[in-house]
């Protein structure tokens, strides 16, 4: 890894786990298996190279409009993943979290997420952070409710709103915006994920499917970040 800053916090887009079963005539589900092994080698390479925050994209608040027995499965593998993975998950100190409208999962799910939040709250380590039953409009209508019931009960005036107090009311109001997202699968949208925060978020995409995403694909994607010139629309002072 060359010298240069590395990403403070990496979100990523954990697509192509059934394009990826499906060229091996598999089922769909077995993707998705695949799928978490692949969140594990990542939360590890992040670990190793200093990423501080991996914002990992899981359901999105439209993949309900999946067949049934699918999204069954994604939530009976989410709670798989995070039965295998949480005593690890303690021992590195990680301190796991969650966006979405967790309350929206299934009982088991919901139970299952809940509990590696609990058990790694006092983790002064990385931050994982599970984006679950989660969409970006959802969460900036969300955001504008609060404030309006705050308005209406006369503890804020409209004019306190800002950039500032509308972000403290989004989901991700403890972290910082993300430096660097990562999309596999080759397809290039943002697909509803962290809309607000992603204003000046830096791109990087590839055709890997996401079960065949590892350290490499990262260390890939930071090279080409650490390359790269944030100017938040501004110009150096050396080009003045
Ligand atoms: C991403 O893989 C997993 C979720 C959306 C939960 P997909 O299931 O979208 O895989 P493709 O895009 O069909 O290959
Ligand atoms: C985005 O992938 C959601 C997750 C990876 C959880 P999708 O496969 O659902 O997105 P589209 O349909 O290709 O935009
Ligand atoms: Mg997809």
């Amino acid at each position: 890894m060359q010298a240069g800053k590395v990403p403070r916090h990496v979100a990523i887009i954990m697509d192509g786990n059934g394009r990826w079963a499906r060229r091996r005539n598999l089922p769909r589900e077995a993707g998705h298996r695949a799928g978490g092994e692949a969140l594990r080698r990542t939360v590890e390479a992040c670990r190793d190279l200093g990423i501080e925050i991996l914002t990992v994209y899981a359901f999105s608040t439209e993949n309900w409009k999946r067949p049934r027995a699918e999204v069954r499965a994604l939530m009976n593998l989410i709670v798989e993943y995070v039965r295998k993975e949480r005593q690890a998950l303690i021992d590195n100190n990680v301190r796991v979290i969650a966006i979405g409208d967790i309350r929206g999962l299934p009982e088991a799910t919901r139970r299952e997420i809940e509990g590696v939040v609990e058990a790694t709250r006092a983790n002064t380590g990385p931050i994982l952070c599970l984006a679950l039953n989660y969409g970006g409009r959802r969460e900036i209508v969300e955001a504008a409710r609060s404030l309006a019931r705050k308005a209406l009960r006369g503890e804020i005036s409209p004019d306190d709103i800002d950039e500032e107090t509308f972000a403290r009311e989004l989901m991700t109001h403890d972290l910082p915006d993300p430096d660097l997202l990562i999309r596999p699968s080759g397809e290039m949208r943002v697909s509803n994920f962290l809309l607000w925060q992603m204003a000046y978020t830096e791109l990087w995409f590839t055709p890997v499917l996401w079960p065949d995403f590892g350290p490499e694909e990262l260390r890939q994607a930071v090279e080409s970040y650490q390359a790269r010139d944030r100017r938040y629309g501004g110009v150096h002072p050396e080009e003045t």
